[in-house]
């Protein structure tokens, strides 16, 4: 940590002494101009950070804060391409998948659109091909479901968007996704479906994931079993940078999909990866969800830092998560399309920034990222609301809203809209011990009753929010979501100075899984090199299913 971060740090420490004090609703009163200076626009996106508990002052601390940590210069870097993930060599430059304009994409010296572009294509036909019906299985049938067996970034992302963009699925194939290596997840996926007419995607960067093979072996014996030995490859695509393994899989050549180690798995629904996103909504719609990407890269390259909306989400988020101490965020969307875009979130930020190195290889001296956590609204309103409200703990909450509903009924979409804002206000408003007791004696209680209950009607407020609200949910809006998180995430490891682009905290339990494996299959495998604990849950396994 620089001399001048930690001088910019204690600056918004003793800050946030100055303001502690100051309810939102009297920075509300007092400045009638609060809500349009505290939002951002990207057309017809809107933050607003109003709710949050922030004025001038703290803005101009904690650019001043990116500033100490150099962001913009570490953005300019990253969008050039430079080797920012340097445990592994090599940029991250999953927004070259997403610029359409005709500009030349040079990574590592070479200029890559023409492979980008030619990759894609390869997906448009093929997309094409199941969408129209001329892509047929072994015994002659059309191919009516898509199975996409992946996990992690192989999954969540293209999981999460198909689902988002249902309304824009005009293939009318089933899509389905498989990811855990629980078997219940392939049978239940399976369930109902013909082989004859199911197609398998083999989602996997490296090939080699565990869980992803074991499924792909057993998705394969489902069609072995029905279709014959003979039958597989017309039933079988793959998405990977590992050709050779695909290969060795039996995928087609004409059916392996590739992409390039320079885009991180949890980054890559914009690569090949997003194949079964292409497939439901079609190659023009799925350009659409790229071109909404690129207009935030766009937009996070040039806009300043007062106006940039990652740049702004990822400040409030470092104010909640440095200063104040806060360890969770939740982000709430009013949308339930989107009720897979927190999981989608929990990879993208907290595998990229879970981290306590710094880039040079020291330990971090400050927090970095939150435990990221939500459920749609407004379910979420009868669930676990009351701690957002009352709860000891504060939570910074990020809602996503969309003015107008797809394919729904408006007077439902003015509730959920109502409710989504009312959330915020409330949580911004809270209700004082006077407001609760005026509530309760105008009903009539007894002086004694009211005195009772005001304290558990009283809410302290001062609950901070942000809310992404914008026109509808169609595939270039969800590009630019997706996108707008990735570079709040991007400029907050930048701020930290961590690699968002590694994540070897995960091959630890890859490792003891492959080795504990052989030893859970076999009743008679020796657990003794193992610790007390792991030794004793193996031995009570063995005793439930009479192994030993
Ligand atoms: O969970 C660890 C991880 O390596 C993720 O980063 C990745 O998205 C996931 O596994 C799946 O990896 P692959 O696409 O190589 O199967």
């Amino acid at each position: 940590m620089t001399l001048a971060f930690r001088e910019a740090l204690a600056a918004l420490e003793a800050h946030r002494h100055e303001i502690a004090h100051r309810s939102m609703r009297d920075l509300f009163a007092d400045d009638p101009q609060r809500f349009p200076r505290l939002t951002a626009r990207l057309d017809d996106l809107l933050f607003d950070y109003s709710k949050q508990p922030v004025t001038d002052v703290t803005m101009a601390h904690l650019i001043a804060l990116a500033r100490a940590a150099r962001l913009e210069d570490k953005r300019d870097r990253f969008l050039a391409g430079e080797t920012v993930n340097t445990t592994e060599g090599r940029p991250a430059m999953h927004m070259a998948l997403r610029d359409l304009s005709r500009r030349p994409i040079m990574i590592g010296g070479a200029d890559m659109r023409a492979a980008i572009e030619a990759e894609r294509a390869r997906c448009a036909g093929f997309a094409d091909e199941l969408r129209s019906g001329r892509a047929r299985g072994a015994s002659g049938k059309p191919i009516r479901a898509v199975v996409n067996i992946g996990i992690g970034g192989s999954d969540l992302g293209p999981a999460m968007a198909v689902r988002a963009l249902s309304p824009f699925a005009t293939s009318g194939l089933v899509s389905r996704f498989v990811s855990n290596v629980d078997g219940a997840d392939l049978a239940d996926a399976l369930n109902g479906l013909d082989p004859g007419e199911t197609l398998f995607i083999v989602s996997s960067k490296t090939f080699t994931t565990l869980e992803t093979m074991t499924n792909a072996r057993s998705a394969r014996a489902w069609i072995v079993a029905a279709l014959g030995e003979a039958a597989a490859p017309a039933h079988f695509a793959a998405v990977s940078t590992n050709l050779p393994a695909s290969a060795a899989f039996g995928v087609r050549p004409d059916r392996v999909f590739g992409f390039w180690d320079w885009v991180g798995g949890r980054y890559s629904m914009w690569s090949s990866i997003g194949l079964p996103l292409m497939i439901a909504i079609g190659p023009a719609a799925f350009e659409a969800f790229l071109a909404g990407g690129h207009e935030v890269d766009r937009h996070f390259a040039t806009a300043p830092a007062i106006d940039n909306i990652p740049m702004l989400m990822a400040l409030i988020g470092v104010w909640h998560r440095n200063v104040w101490g806060r360890a969770t965020q939740a982000v709430i969307p009013y949308d339930q399309r989107l009720a897979r875009f927190p999981a989608y979130l929990q990879q993208l930020d907290m595998e990229s920034n879970g981290k306590s190195v710094t880039h040079a290889g020291a330990a971090a001296t400050i927090a970095t990222a939150p435990i990221v956590w939500g459920e749609p609204g407004t379910n979420g309103q009868h669930a676990f609301f009351q701690l957002l409200h009352q709860g000891t703990e504060i939570v910074p909450v990020d809602f996503l809203v969309a003015a107008e509903p797809i394919a729904a009924d408006k007077a439902h979409h003015d509730l959920l809209v109502a409710n989504c804002l009312a959330q915020g206000e409330a949580l911004m408003r809270g209700r004082t011990r006077d407001e609760a007791a005026e509530g309760l004696s105008a009903q009539g209680l007894p002086e004694a009753e009211v005195e009772r209950l005001a304290p558990h009607k009283t809410f302290a407020g001062n609950r901070p929010s942000s809310t992404l609200f914008y026109r509808r949910l169609d595939p270039r809006m969800l590009g630019r979501l997706v996108a707008l998180y990735e570079h709040k995430v991007f400029a907050q490891a930048a701020i930290w100075d961590i690699n968002a682009f590694d994540q070897w905290g995960v091959e630890l339990g890859k490792e003891l899984a492959t080795r504990l494996a052989p030893i859970v299959a076999d009743p008679a495998a020796k657990t003794d090199a193992l610790d007390a604990s792991t030794a004793g849950l193996i031995a009570w396994r063995r005793r439930l299913v009479g192994g030993a």
